[in-house]
Formats: C-alpha cells, sequence, structure tokens
C-alpha cells in the first residue's frame, strides 16, 4: 500500500503538489481548524490503522501551526499509525541554539524535543546548523538532512557566466565551498558581525583580484536581507558588479523582501522550501527521491 500524504497549512503549495503527483502517494484527508475561540479542531478522516503517513508541513512561521500539527500526530498514533514522518523543507527555530543572554530559552532544544515526541521521523533541507554540528543533538528520532547545494550549483551553471560564490558569513563555507566545488568555479568566504536584528556588518578577505568575475551571494536563510544588502554595498565597494543572491529558505517578510529587492543587487532567487514570488529554484525531486527510497 502507498504511504498517505497529508498536507498540512497550503495544500496549493508547489512542493505538495509535486508530491502527489509523483504517484508515489495516496492524499490523506483531515479536517482541521479553529473553533471561535482560536482553539484547533483537528480531525483524520481517512484511516490510518498500519499505514505509513508522511505529513507535508511546512513549519515557517511556526507558532500558530505546532499546536495542530501536535494535535494531528498524537490523533495518528491513537489510530495506530505505522510510521509517521513530517517533511518540513525549512526547519524553524534553528537560530537560538545558545544562551546569548542570561534567562533566554534556546528554543532549537525545546522546539526539537516537541516534534521528537509527536513523530518517528523527520526530513528537512538545510536546516541552519551553526553551534549543532547535527540535528541528533537536539533531535531523538531519525532524521534526514537534505541538501540543496547541488541543485543550487546545476542552476548556477546552466544560468550565470563566471560565476563568483561568496558566503557571507563563516557558517556559510559549508555550502559555499561545496556549491563551487560543483561549478568548478572560485569562492569567498566572508566576515560577519551581527549588531542586532536588522543591523549587520559585513567585511571580507582582499577580494579585488575577482572582480571580472559575476559574484553570487549564496545563503541558507534570507530573513530581513541585512546579510544580503550589507554584502552587495560592500562588494560595490569593492568594484564589483551587482550580485545575484541566492537563498535556500525564504524566510522574508514582504518589506523585508522590498528593501533587498531595491538595494544594489541584480535579482533574488530562492528555492522553494518556503512558497514565495521568488522562488526560482525547484528542489521537490530531493524530498521525492528521499521518500521514494525511505519507503521501497
Ligand atoms: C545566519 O547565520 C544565517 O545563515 C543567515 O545569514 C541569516 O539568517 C540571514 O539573516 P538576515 O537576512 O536577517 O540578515
Amino acid at each position: 500500500m502507498k504511504p498517505l500524504l497529508f498536507p498540512l497549512f497550503n495544500n496549493n503549495s508547489s512542493l505538495g503538489n509535486q508530491l502527489l503527483s509523483s504517484d508515489l502517494f495516496e492524499l490523506g484527508s483531515t479536517d482541521i481548524r479553529r473553533f471561535p475561540d482560536g482553539e484547533s479542531y483537528v480531525r483524520t478522516i481517512t484511516p490510518v490503522q498500519h499505514r505509513n503517513v508522511v505529513i507535508l508541513a511546512n513549519l515557517h512561521r511556526p507558532d500558530d501551526k505546532l499546536l495542530p500539527l501536535l494535535f494531528l500526530c498524537q490523533a495518528l498514533r491513537d489510530q495506530q499509525a505505522k510510521h509517521i514522518t513530517i517533511v518540513s523543507p525549512y526547519l524553524p527555530y534553528m537560530r537560538q541554539d545558545k544562551r546569548f543572554h542570561t534567562g533566554e530559552c534556546i528554543t532549537s532544544a525545546v522546539f526539537a524535543s516537541l516534534l521528537s515526541e509527536a513523530t518517528d521521523e523527520l526530513i528537512t533541507i538545510d536546516p541552519h546548523l551553526h553551534r549543532y554540528h547535527s540535528l541528533s543533538e537536539i533531535y531523538n528520532i531519525k532524521t534526514q538532512v537534505l541538501k540543496a547545494d547541488n541543485t543550487i550549483a546545476n542552476w548556477i551553471k546552466q544560468n550565470i557566466k563566471k560565476p563568483l560564490v561568496i558566503g557571507p558569513d563563516s557558517e556559510s563555507e559549508q555550502w559555499a565551498a561545496a556549491t563551487a566545488e560543483m561549478i568548478g568555479c572560485p569562492h569567498l568566504v566572508l566576515l560577519k558581525e551581527r549588531f542586532g536584528d536588522r543591523d549587520v556588518k559585513i567585511s571580507t578577505p582582499d577580494a579585488g583580484i575577482l572582480t571580472d568575475h559575476t559574484p553570487v551571494l549564496v545563503d541558507d536563510i534570507i530573513s530581513t536581507g541585512r546579510t544580503m544588502i550589507e554584502t552587495a554595498d560592500m562588494l560595490k565597494a569593492e568594484g564589483f558588479r551587482a550580485p545575484i543572491c541566492i537563498g535556500v529558505h525564504a524566510v522574508f517578510s514582504e518589506n523585508d523582501y522590498q528593501a533587498l529587492a531595491d538595494s544594489d543587487i541584480e535579482k533574488v532567487i530562492t528555492c522553494n522550501t518556503i512558497e514565495h514570488h521568488s522562488n526560482g529554484i525547484d528542489l521537490s525531486e530531493l524530498i521525492i527521491n528521499a521518500l521514494e527510497s525511505q519507503f521501497n
């Protein structure tokens, strides 16, 4: 029997549609809604006993989504679903990975323990692993981390002449270096200092000799866009042309996106882990392949 796929929160996302058209799954049906008092009503309609279940739940802006998701997982367990996999292409709360100030909650760890209680497995794409080296440091279920670098490298190869891949900070070394190697082009990793949510300073090692290349900024998350904007300004001052900005996860709010689009950049391209009009790189095949090997 095919696994059941329950797309949550956005039944019409490009990823959801691609997963369904892959013919790997049977579509599961739920009734999830809010009571007038704001509490959630959650019911599964499709029988799930002894079935493998995949919940496609994009957890970007997670606070309103988490409770219905936890309720759904419990309802599936109560009905003896065989194995529950949550696919969250963007994994939230990964950036608070330490107590930066006394009294702060390490939200990444709390979020991880809630999901670990609720489900058997988690699949995600390029989670923000900075001080954590692996999700197993906070998740105690099976996790699969998929990487967008190969798909991004192919997109750059097909669309950009003479690229120079640039990672804006030391955390981005992992994907900037791998992406550049796949393309066979040079890469640079810059230095970033963050003084506040929207206050970022970028500096560079001597990049002058590469100014004849097309700068391609690659980062996992674009949120306020400040990292990209500051990097673009710094590159301009160094004599580079306007950069192409690639983000795996289009986290931004509309105003932040607009500020980035209006800054000194050529264009913004993101992957479709979060539905957004800047999406230009499709990662559905990555997820389909991972699920295909899991269930075969
Ligand atoms: C930070 O460590 C991440 O890798 C991104 O560089 C960061 O989240 C981007 O945030 P923003 O767009 O707000 O500068």
